[in-house]
């Protein structure tokens, strides 16, 4: 089976049946990794990781998927270190990796610059977060990690809560999760950060159920509780920021008797407390790793290796 795409910079362009077929190679990698530390599949193939943007967990993640599928890794890092700072265009940076590497992931703080790449890249182009627009990949091990702690993901009620406004994972995890339509929403977030209306009409056009509130509460009911920290390099005014940085704080208290399971895409600065990390709802290093299986699926099947 193939994807129905060649190049991945939206949630959006992620149909169920890609889902399926990526949650399935994901744990078949995860597998592999698990038996033999991973998969030959990708000798002799480079990527290229283009990190425009501060990363951890997916710049890394990525890397250590080519490298688990047997792959080699070129990578670039911070606009004042490559050709971008001299002014060059992303295009012109694209036409010239594409030669270089069999597959590019790219990082930018542009909202839009994937797209721009991945119009001109001749080999399949991942979009590894483009400012405050899409962060698909985040999504697709968003999705992974709820089926393998939930038991799966029709029916579940997953709680959005922070920086609905410009955190790229809930906007891509929402038109995610939007393929099942048995799930269900609650966006938690200060009346200044509410989730964007292009998300929620997309709901609505689905008939897909959602609530918006300022009461974190009202999130603790859900099965899964995603928490976000608040953008700071998004903000314009350094006082509105400090306003709402710690608007929600998730400590092990609040978590008493209930049954959610804790994400969060991670970095976390304050939102949740270091004694809800020992609780065995506690998912969100789990989440980080389980980039690294989603990822190799994705390259995997971008390359046509399985
Ligand atoms: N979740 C995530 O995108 O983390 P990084 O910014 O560290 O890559």
């Amino acid at each position: 089976m193939t994807l129905s795409f060649t190049a991945l910079t939206s949630a959006l362009q992620i149909n169920r049946s890609d889902a399926e077929l990526l949650l399935a190679t994901a744990a078949r990698m995860e597998a592999a990794i698990q038996k033999d530390g991973g998969t030959d599949l990708a000798g002799g193939k480079v990527l290229a990781a283009l990190f425009y943007e501060p990363s951890t967990r997916t710049r890394l993640s990525f890397e250590t998927a080519m490298l688990r599928l047997g792959g080699k890794v070129i990578s670039a890092e911070g606009v004042e270190f490559s050709s971008i700072s001299k002014g060059e265009t992303i295009e012109d940076t694209i036409r010239v990796v594409g030669g270089y590497a069999d597959v590019i992931a790219m990082r930018h703080p542009q909202m839009g610059s994937a797209d721009r790449a991945a119009a001109v890249s001749e080999v399949p182009f991942i979009n590894a977060g483009d400012g405050p627009g899409q962060h698909p990949t985040q999504a697709l091990l968003d999705l992974y990690t709820i089926q393998k702690e939930r038991g799966g993901i029709e029916g579940v009620h997953i709680a959005m809560v922070g920086d609905l406004k410009f955190g790229r994972t809930v906007h891509s995890l929402t038109q995610l999760l939007s393929l099942f339509p048995s799930v269900r929403f609650t966006f938690v977030s200060p009346a200044a950060l509410p989730m964007p209306e292009k998300v929620t009409n997309l709901l609505r056009e689905k008939g897909i159920a959602y609530i918006e509130t300022t009461d974190l509460k009202e999130g603790l009911q859900a099965d899964v509780l995603y928490m976000t920290r608040v953008q700071k390099e998004r903000f314009a005014d350094a006082a509105e920021y400090e306003r709402l940085k710690l608007a929600y704080i998730l400590t092990a208290d609040l978590l008493q008797g209930k049954q959610c399971t804790v994400m969060h895409p991670l970095p976390r600065v304050g939102e949740i407390t270091e004694d809800v990390d020992a609780l065995p709802a506690a998912a969100f290093f789990r989440e980080a790793h389980n980039g690294v299986p989603m990822r190799m699926a994705l390259i995997a099947h971008l390359l046509r290796l399985v």
